[in-house]
């Protein structure tokens, strides 16, 4: 079959396999010993095929050898109950045992394959965390100490950071600390807190501990892993600085309105990780998945739409899973590139072919760059403490705030930046802060600067409430931005479920809000919007503060979706942020550029055609066709390139 595979792959255009990223148990049968002749093969037999290799480090899910001599590897969760082995991603992040199984592999593969001619990449793990996130075994509580006697170095400053007087908790001893277990109630915010911080690091170790292997054995081979979208669990800030190309799992559910909005932002945040470098879409599927309850196929031309989504956000690869259906496991039922079928006689194997032949003549997009006016501030230690529990409102999410604001970004084509509250966001005009529930004293002065400087910001509720140790910010809400939105928050009055409140923006237009409310005092922000015919009757709603040469907009509520979206165009009109093209509704248009080159990526959403204004002529990169100022047709879910200028 591995003939007819590498001939498959050359006629679908097929230039890079990520390989063995399961076969621990393949390469390394009984411990110590290794069979590399397989594999040898298959990468010899793919170089002659003009196939490159990102070769995978095969960790992820280790050999039943290893659990059965050292069950201790394995991962327990939060009430006790241990993980076995039979599935994938079995053991404990912290294990000196895993740790150290992985890490002879490692370089018994580096030694074996650094020079071979078809090793393009190398594939660290697989999807850091995505069964396991965290381990709450003897072995991670104590690493999880040593964790802790790092960060603070005494007991007493952890039982500081920790309130633990609260409840009778504090600890006299640091072999009484233990990972949040399952308790009788709630653990400790701050303990939670500091325990997923611990858990990201404790995986981002892993990653680590074969990457430091890789570099020293195979030089000058690129490394990566594949992340996970908006994957709570890890800090993707802190992992993509240890990457040399960030690469990421996209996996739509062609049954989701918003999926296309949705692959849009994890793009952007995939290429924003990486400080705008190119990154690589590195599984998606071809068709279905297996995993869903129904897992229905992506429709005609969707795969195609939403590869070049990838790319029109930066991506200068697009990969999938699987190559070739298997016949045997829990995946047998996910599709892939070859089918259990004839590959000829489905439509899928024919799409893949086709994209495979289109991409090849994408060249002068590789290394192409983005610019964005826009960023969107995305804190993985925020999100993770407002979603701890025993808030006012369970309600908010950090995921769906994003998403409240980015909507309307993508349905306006304002190509934008994810960014960290304590970034440099000197280099964009429009600063939107869905939700910075935690934030440091350096990261609120960093917005409050950005503002002075004659930046736009756009801040919505339960902001800078909490500092990096999950302690309140005492002198009145939200206390580290008070003088930056001139108003005070007196109290919160989130609402019921199905409870809607209305937004009187003062020139006729009134508008649904829900989830949240507040009674705001002003203290130099002039009102927007108020709320209307509550107990809030006439009070601030949504408010504009002009800070030093730029102003600050607050929304204190959940606007829907017409509302949030006059609030953003008003906000950008301050910013003088331009669309990439005005587009008619539902197409994406979105530029990259190089040296000597604009590229604009036009790609419709819709299942009917579309025509879309041109301003500039140029060629189609897709086709080679010209384009001409006018009107461009495209079909459904159609898309185009124009290399922008003849
Ligand atoms: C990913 C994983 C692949 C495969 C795929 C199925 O999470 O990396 O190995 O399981 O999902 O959709």
């Amino acid at each position: 079959m591995w003939e007819e595979d590498v001939r498959l792959m050359r006629e679908a255009g097929v230039n890079l396999v990520s390989l063995g990223i399961f076969s621990w148990s393949r390469l390394e049968p009984i411990q110590g010993k290794h069979e590399f002749g397989w594999l040898d093969r298959i990468m010899d037999m793919l170089h002659e095929g003009g196939v490159r290799v990102d070769l995978a480090t095969a960790t992820a899910s280790p050999p039943p050898w290893l659990s059965h001599a050292h069950p201790e590897m394995l991962p327990v969760m939060a009430d006790g109950v241990r993980l076995w082995h039979g599935a994938r991603q079995h053991y404990c992040p912290s294990s000196p045992v895993y740790r150290e199984a992985a890490g002879r592999l490692v370089k018994a593969l580096a030694t074996r394959y650094a020079k071979h001619p078809a090793l393009a990449m190398w594939h660290v793990g697989n999807e850091f965390g995505c069964h396991v996130p965290a381990c709450y075994c003897d072995v991670s509580a104590q690493a999880f100490r040593e964790w802790l006697q790092e960060r603070y170095g005494d007991l007493e400053s952890l039982n500081r950071a920790w309130g633990t007087d609260f409840w009778s908790q504090r600890y006299s001893e640091w072999d009484e600390i233990l990972p949040p277990r399952r308790t009788p109630t709630w653990p400790n915010p701050s303990q939670q807190l500091d325990f997923m911080r611990f858990s990201s690091d404790a995986l981002l170790e892993c990653y680590e501990l074969e990457r430091a292997i890789l570099t020293e054995l195979s030089p000058g081979v690129a490394v990566t892993t594949n992340f996970m979208r908006f994957f709570k669990p890890l800090d993707y800030w802190k992992w993509a600085e240890r990457e040399d190309v960030v690469s990421d799992d996209v996996y739509q559910d062609p049954a989701d309105p918003d999926a296309g909005m949705r692959s849009a932002m994890a793009g952007d945040l995939m290429r924003s990780l990486g400080g705008g470098r190119p990154w690589i879409l590195m599984e998606q599927t071809t068709n279905r998945v297996n995993w869903r309850d129904v897992n229905i196929p992506k429709a005609p031309g969707q795969m195609r739409l939403w590869s070049y989504q990838a790319v029109a956000h930066g991506a200068d690869g697009v990969m999938f899973f699987q190559w070739r259906q298997s016949r045997a496991g829990a995946e047998k039922f996910h599709s892939a590139m070859v089918p259990h079928g004839r590959p000829e006689s489905t439509p899928t194997w024919h799409e893949v072919v086709e994209l495979g032949r289109e991409l090849a003549g994408l060249d002068t997009v590789c290394g192409s760059r983005i610019k964005a006016d826009v960023a969107i501030l995305h804190d993985w230690e925020s999100w993770w403490a407002l979603e701890l529990p025993s808030k006012p409102s369970i309600r908010v999410r950090h995921v769906d705030q994003l998403e409240s604001y980015y909507r309307h970004l993508f349905d306006a084509n304002l190509t934008t930046d994810f960014a960290r509250p304590s970034d440099d966001l000197s280099g964009y005009r429009l600063v939107l802060a869905p939700n910075v529930y935690l934030i440091s004293d350096e990261a609120a002065g960093n917005l409050a600067a950005f503002v002075e400087a004659g930046g736009t910001l756009v801040m919505s509720f339960f902001s800078g409430i909490v500092d990096p140790f999950e302690h309140i910010r005492l002198g009145g809400y939200p206390e580290p931005f008070r003088r930056l939105l001139g108003l005070e928050v007196v109290d919160w009055l989130p609402l019921a479920d199905g409870e809607d409140i209305k937004l009187n923006f003062g020139d006729g237009t009134m508008a649904h809000a829900d989830m949240w409310s507040e009674l705001i005092v002003l203290a130099g922000a002039e009102a927007l919007a108020h709320f209307s015919g509550s107990t809030l009757d006439g009070r601030p709603a949504v408010t504009s503060h002009k800070f030093g040469e730029g102003r600050a907009i607050y929304v204190a509520t959940r606007p829907d979706v017409a509302a949030m979206a006059r609030i953003l165009r008003a906000a950008a009109a301050d910013a003088e942020v331009k669309p990439a093209i005005e587009a008619p509704a539902g197409v994406s248009a979105i530029r990259r550029s190089g040296p000597r080159s604009s590229l604009l990526f036009l790609l419709n959403h819709r299942d009917v055609p579309v025509d879309v204004p041109v301003a500039d002529p140029g060629s189609n990169l897709v086709d080679g066709s010209e384009v001409h100022r006018g009107l461009l047709r495209l079909g459904p879910r159609g898309v185009a390139v124009i290399r922008e200028g003849w």
